[in-house]
């Protein structure tokens, strides 16, 4: 587990906290690894009920790494660290909870059509920009999004990129409560806690049944990454990463 993800035990909770502030939590490979083992050791663990995934105050997660689109691009996705994250988060056996403090970008946002529970603070903002940046959704929620929230706030969200607030990730389901920055933490932390208490069979058993065959999510999975792939490629996404990057170097 490298430092960008730490990982601590909270009773029966498991907490993954994404630890790059400097690049806004952005993720990297290594990032995506981390997370996928953190998942795997949750799993595996008897002494876990559940596990919590956390930013740092005022940012959750910038999105991949836009840097590491140029490096995928050139190697492809298959097999790389985004999809074995993406599988993992499909076949997680245990409850996933998010706690959002700030924004949620790409990634940020569609890691959490995942999480099985999500605390956002009043200051967080949500958003999917794949389009503006030459690309197609990814994690699966071209088919989660519409089913949560209709197509015309799915194509809102995933092809305008528009932003949305904690208020309205609430109120479209994308977040389950909104509390203020200060308790963020202990509301999220206080939310797994309570679902790790829980008869833990009943809640696997209920998990799976509410959740229902992950073969058409995977196969959306799977097309994504192929489009997303290509889409790497093309000139007018790289010209919309070099945009971004010689932006904050300036
Ligand atoms: N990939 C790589 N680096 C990123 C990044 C990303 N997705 N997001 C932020 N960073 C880096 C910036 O390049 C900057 O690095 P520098 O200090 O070496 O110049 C640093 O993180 C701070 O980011 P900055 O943009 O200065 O912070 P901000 O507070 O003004 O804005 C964001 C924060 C998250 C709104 C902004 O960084 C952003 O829009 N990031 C890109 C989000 C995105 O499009 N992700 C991909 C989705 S598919």
């Amino acid at each position: 587990m490298v430092d960008d993800v730490l990982m601590r035990r909270e009773g029966a909770v498991l907490v993954l906290t994404l630890n790059r502030t400097e690049k806004k939590n952005a993720l990297t490979g290594a990032m995506y690894d981390a997370l996928s083992a953190g998942l795997a050791e949750a799993n595996a663990d008897a002494g876990i009920a559940a596990t919590l995934v956390l930013g740092q105050p005022g940012i959750f997660c910038a999105g991949n790494d836009i840097k590491d689109f140029l490096a995928i691009a050139m190697s492809g996705m298959a097999g790389s660290p985004v999809i074995k994250f993406l599988k993992a988060l499909v076949s997680n056996a245990k409850p996933l909870v998010a706690g959002v403090d700030g924004g949620a970008i790409g990634i940020g946002t569609t890691m959490i059509l995942h999480c099985d529970y999500a605390v956002a603070s009043e200051r967080s903002v949500f958003a999917t920009p794949f389009v503006d940046l030459a690309l197609v959704p990814e994690a699966g929620s071209s088919l989660i999004v519409p089913e949560l929230m209709g197509h015309r706030l799915a194509f809102e969200m995933l092809v305008m990129g528009e932003r949305f607030t904690a208020a309205r990730a609430a109120e479209t389901g994308l977040v389950n409560r909104v509390v203020a920055p200060e308790v963020l933490e202990e509301a999220a932390l206080k939310a797994a806690a309570a679902i790790a208490a829980k008869p833990r069979e009943a809640v696997a058993i209920s998990r799976r049944l509410l959740k229902g065959d992950p073969a058409a999510l995977l196969a959306r999975i799977d097309e994504e990454a192929r489009l997303f792939a290509e889409r790497l490629k093309s000139a007018e996404a790289r010209a919309a990463f070099e945009t971004f990057l010689s932006r904050s170097k300036s």
